[in-house]
């Protein structure tokens, strides 16, 4: 198993910690134990030194003489007294390096230490030091000085100590210090865990987020807080939160859309095949009146056209919508393009007996002129349709601002508001038009939208005050 990051740092603190705690012990007890070796070195080279003047004053008194038997006595009870008070062993030499005061053990007056390298040293007029391991595993230090009468060496104040007392108190210190460090550990312990649950709290969120995201619950968030790099990661999921939840809505609206559509053709389709079966199953059922057969029979023409035409109508809208950017686009004056429009229709509108009135100019616009045809030709069949015989339809061209505009007004029954915005729609068709006979598959306004659109334009309907309904199609002017 991986481990988290909250034990990573656990771990990663931990050692810091320890680490630092150990050298700095072993760093303290090295330099404690140097301190401790130099004090008493000090301590012994001022007895020796003291002893040497001592001894060295006691005889010039003796007129440059060596001490008396009984002064050496005296000298060696003294020192025995003080011997174990001061914690140093001092041993006075003669001019040989014979010892003839020994203040640890009396019985060794009379030793020889010439041979010893320190007080070899001191017996040629010079401090001699050592440092050495006893008989019991001790370590001693030896300081050796010379007791010099007028420019002779007449003896040696030999002074040692054995460092007994500092590595018992090193030890012990050790001991102390091995505690504080335990303590300290479990300290940092507790402190490092805090501390890490406070730095992977935010990531734990993301995480937990992140997981809630991919269950499918797209509306999480993240707060961003903690370390920069926490927050930038946060803000960056939740952009990608937002890219991902939009993207969603659109493939199911998108989604909704299609099947929508689907069933609609479906819908339209089944109509005329239903009026092209049944007229066909009953010319094969024979025995039909010359008369009905005929009836019958332009009935399927009829209801074929209507499908050519839904299936036409179809094409066309797929081919604007799927268009990317390659219509055919020249400087297009909307004036003409009516006026071809309308004389297109004529002979279906005169068949209506609804007059077209054409007026106005407006500034050129850019586009494709064939759909810009289509646009006047499906909204002047629409008003002429919807026109009772004898009223009239007017399309009126103008400017407004930067843009061209071109309005269909008709006389018929008018839209009603909520009808407006949906007209445009695939296969809508209002209530007051419900009726078959009198329109088409309901794909003519969404042909006009859909070609509007691909030139950046707006189409809109809407109620005249006056009754019957108004068309606007918007398109930007050229500059002229
Ligand atoms: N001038 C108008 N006045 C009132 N309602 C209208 C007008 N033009 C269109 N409509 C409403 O909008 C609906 C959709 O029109 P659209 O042109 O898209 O379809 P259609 O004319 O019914 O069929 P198609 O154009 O495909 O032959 C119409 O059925 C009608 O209800
Ligand atoms: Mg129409």
């Amino acid at each position: 198993m991986r481990s988290s990051i909250r034990t990573r740092l656990l771990v990663a603190f931990l050692l810091v910690a320890v680490a630092s705690a150990l050298g700095l012990s072993a760093y303290s007890l090295s330099e404690f134990e140097d301190y401790g070796l130099h004090k008493l070195e000090d301590r012994l080279e001022s007895e020796s030194l003291v002893l040497a003047g001592m001894v060295a004053a006691q005889m010039q008194a003796n007129g440059g003489e060596e001490l008396s038997a009984e002064q050496a006595a005296a000298l060696n009870t003294e020192l025995t007294r003080v011997g174990p008070i001061i914690y140093s062993h001092i041993r006075i030499l003669d001019g040989d390096g014979e010892a003839f005061v020994d203040s640890a053990s009396p019985e060794d007056v009379g030793a020889k230490y010439a041979e010893t390298p320190e007080v070899a040293k001191a017996l040629r007029g010079d401090r001699g030091a050592a440092t050495r391991i006893t008989e019991n595993g001790r370590v001693a230090l030896y300081v050796a000085n010379p007791i010099i009468v007028g420019d002779r060496v007449v003896g040696v104040a030999y002074t040692s100590a054995t460092t007994f007392s500092i590595r018992t108190l090193l030890r012990d210190y050790r001991l102390r210090l091995g505690a504080a460090v335990v303590l300290f550990t479990l300290l940092a312990l507790v402190l490092t865990e805090l501390l890490s649950r406070w730095l992977s709290a935010p990531l734990r969120d993301l995480a937990r987020t992140a997981v809630a995201f991919a269950d499918g619950d797209h509306s999480v968030r993240v707060r961003p807080r903690g370390s920069s790099e926490i927050r930038a990661l946060a803000d960056a999921f939740n952009a990608m939160a937002d890219e991902v939840q939009t993207v969603m809505a659109e493939l199911k609206e998108e989604e909704g859309r299609k099947s929508r559509f689907v069933s609609d053709v479906s819908h339209e389709l089944r109509t005329p095949l239903t009026a092209i079966r049944g007229a066909a199953e009953t010319l094969l059922d024979g025995d039909v009146p010359e008369d009905d057969a005929r009836q019958f029979l332009s009935t399927i023409v009829r209801e074929s056209e209507r499908l050519t035409r839904l299936a036409n109508d179809l094409l066309t809208l797929q081919r604007i919508e799927g268009a990317t950017g390659e219509l055919p686009i020249s400087a297009v004056d909307l004036t003409e393009i009516a006026r071809r429009a309308v004389e297109g229709l004529a002979p279906l509108t005169e068949a209506r007996g609804v007059r077209v009135v054409l007026e106005g100019s407006a500034p050129r616009v850019l586009g494709d002129r064939d759909r810009l045809q289509q646009v006047f030709g499906n909204l002047i069949d629409n008003a002429s349709r919807l026109t009772p015989e004898g009223g009239t339809v007017t399309v009126r061209i103008s400017a407004e601002g930067r843009e061209s505009v071109a309005s269909v007004l008709d006389e018929g029954p008018g839209i009603a508001e909520e009808d407006a915005p949906h007209v445009f729609d695939r296969f809508y068709r209002a209530q007051a038009s419900r009726d078959r006979s009198t329109g088409g598959a309901g794909l003519g306004l969404a042909i006009v939208a859909a070609i509007v659109r691909s030139h950046t334009g707006t189409v809109t309907a809407a109620r005249r005050d006056e009754g019957g309904t108004v068309f606007t199609v918007r398109l930007p002017s050229m500059k002229e």
